[in-house]
């Protein structure tokens, strides 16, 4: 496929490095402030010979990307992270425009195991009624949002699940309520990203963790994702697309 890179910082460029291995071709580069970019904004011009954009810029900048890629009716794949209390608002352009897009706030294939193992965890661990739940991720110093947009969604899974935990704390600075679940994030050199679920009850802890070994964890779940593009309609979390796949075979 040929693809237009949205924001070509760390993601950004692991892509086009592995673009070729995976039979795709970066055909521009839109990004306002890096020299390696091809072009400076989203236009016409930049997009209109891609067949996908591909999303990875920043949680300030992601929704008016969004907005005007659909608006040149161009599919999107967008791995930023910082948008999704805005998720109806994007499916409702996604509809009215006709285009595809395929989201996640963390395309590695094991973090989507994961979440699918936090989420069978949490529906037993619900039915016992004796363990406290809490998440926390480690990224690197660069990172710009915390916690995680991957923890967020940990979160939305075991609040989903569990009937005793209806409210995600972030910003904890007295002693937790048993209807809270706390994340939390520490920043620290050049970790790719690792997350923790901690089940905690009087007579054990069971620790659940994901570590990413390279940024090229996230790449290839974004080629996975092209390469089921022509089967997808409207929009569609990579979570569910792998599911589905997975789930047929
Ligand atoms: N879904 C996943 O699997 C996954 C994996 C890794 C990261 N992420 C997320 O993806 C995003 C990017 O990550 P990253 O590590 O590549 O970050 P990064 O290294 O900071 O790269 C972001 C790039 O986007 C540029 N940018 C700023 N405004 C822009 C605009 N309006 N249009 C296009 N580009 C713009 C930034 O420029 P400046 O630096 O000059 O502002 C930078 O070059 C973050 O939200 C991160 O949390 C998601």
């Amino acid at each position: 496929m040929k693809l237009s890179l949205i924001g070509f910082g760390k993601m950004g460029r692991t892509i086009k490095n592995l673009a070729e291995k995976y039979n795709h071709k970066v055909i521009s580069i839109v990004d306002p402030y890096s020299k390696e970019a091809t072009h400076r904004e989203i236009s016409n011009e930049s997009i209109q010979d891609s067949d996908v954009c591909i999303e990875f810029s920043t949680p300030e900048s992601v929704i008016s990307n969004i907005e005007a890629i659909a608006r040149l009716k161009k599919d999107l794949v967008v791995g930023t992270t910082g948008w999704h209390n805005e998720l109806n608002r994007v499916k409702e352009l996604v509809e009215q425009t006709g285009i595809k897009l395929i989201y996640a706030s963390n395309f590695a294939i094991g973090v989507n195991l994961f979440f699918m193992i936090v989420r069978y965890c949490a529906r037993l661990v619900n039915q016992l009624n004796s363990y406290d739940v809490s998440i926390f991720e480690v990224h690197h110093s660069q990172k710009k949002d915390i916690p995680s947009g991957t923890a967020i969604t940990l979160g939305d899974i075991i609040r989903d699940e569990m009937k005793q935990k209806d409210e995600i704390v972030t910003n904890l600075t007295g002693k937790i309520d048993p209807n809270q679940i706390h994340i939390t994030g520490i920043r620290c050199g050049n970790i790719f990203g690792e997350h923790s679920v901690i089940l905690d009850s009087n007579v054990d802890t069971i620790l659940l963790s994901h570590r990413a070994k390279n940024r090229e964890i996230f790449a290839e779940g974004v080629f996975f994702a092209l390469d089921r593009l022509n089967k997808v309609k409207g929009m569609i979390s990579f979570q569910d697309l792998l599911r589905d796949t997975l789930l047929k075979v």
